[in-house]
């Protein structure tokens, strides 16, 4: 079904899961998923913006990734390099926006030397930006936001009673992005997985049983004509929010 292009969601982030059992059911080793993992993001960064999507992140390795056997977090470190290595020119060619968060400071330094290149030599694109959450966890990020905005407090940048939201999430690593309106996790599990918790508040959720290297542009139009059928209230009624608009045409 072809969605139309301006009711798509904002930012649309996904929980890219299932590249472990898609390889296993096909009798292959765990970092073959992760390689055709790898060609799904590809596929779907340009989709994504295709579908007029504005902003995408990915959550590619969690804190808790790390807990993994350590071939496979080597293996997944390669592969973040490769493709770092490897996207930097279509990235300036199609004029998408990279940026990562998480704690990036604990990565491999091939990877955040690559990851400040990219960053810095994509900065000045403004339509499409594509987000890695690389070594990310939301627990972290709200620990080290804290402990941003204690600091920022004794040194008289902050006042502690005008402490809003506003002023605080101006600590977390998503600082200048706007929240996701989609969050999508494939390979039919149905949690979080301390992926952007504080930042999903209001986010519509979408879950698919499609693992990840399957995923296809097809699907991604699926999980956005899907939020296109439902009404965000944002805490109030119905009512307050006069005739729907959402009914994807
Ligand atoms: C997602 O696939 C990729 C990462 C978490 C890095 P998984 O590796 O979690 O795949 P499953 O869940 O084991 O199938
Ligand atoms: C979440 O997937 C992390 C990423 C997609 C990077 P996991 O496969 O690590 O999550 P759990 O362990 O099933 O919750
Ligand atoms: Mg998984």
């Amino acid at each position: 079904m072809p969605v139309p292009l301006e009711n798509a969601p904002h930012h649309v982030a996904i929980i890219m899961d299932g590249n472990g059992r898609w390889a296993k059911q096909r009798g292959l080793p765990r970092i073959e998923g992760h390689r055709r993992g790898v060609e799904t993001v590809r596929t779907v960064t340009f989709a994504a913006r295709d579908l007029g999507v504005r902003m995408l992140t990915l959550y590619a390795f969690s804190i808790e990734n790390w807990k993994r056997p350590q071939d496979e977090v080597g293996a997944l470190m390669g592969l973040l390099e490769y493709y770092l290595r490897k996207e930097l020119e279509t990235f300036v060619r199609d004029r998408v926006r990279f940026r990562a968060i998480g704690r990036t400071e604990e990565l491999p330094t091939g990877v955040q030397q690559l990851l400040r290149t990219t960053t810095e030599e994509t900065r000045h694109f403004s339509d499409y930006t594509l987000v890695l959450a690389l070594n990310y966890g939301a627990r972290t990020e709200v620990v080290d936001a804290a402990r941003a905005y204690a600091a920022a407090v004794a040194a008289g940048k902050e006042k502690l009673n005008d402490g809003s939201w506003a002023t605080f999430s101006r600590y977390l690593y998503t600082a200048d992005m706007p929240d996701p309106d989609l969050v999508i996790r494939t390979s039919g599990e149905t949690r979080m997985s301390n992926f952007l918790l504080m930042q999903a508040a209001y986010a519509e959720f979408y879950f698919t049983p499609v693992q990840w290297p399957d995923f296809t542009k097809a699907d991604l139009a699926a999980a956005i004509a899907d939020f296109n059928r439902r009404e965000r209230r944002f805490g109030l009624t119905s009512e307050q929010l006069g005739p729907v608009k959402t009914v994807a045409k």
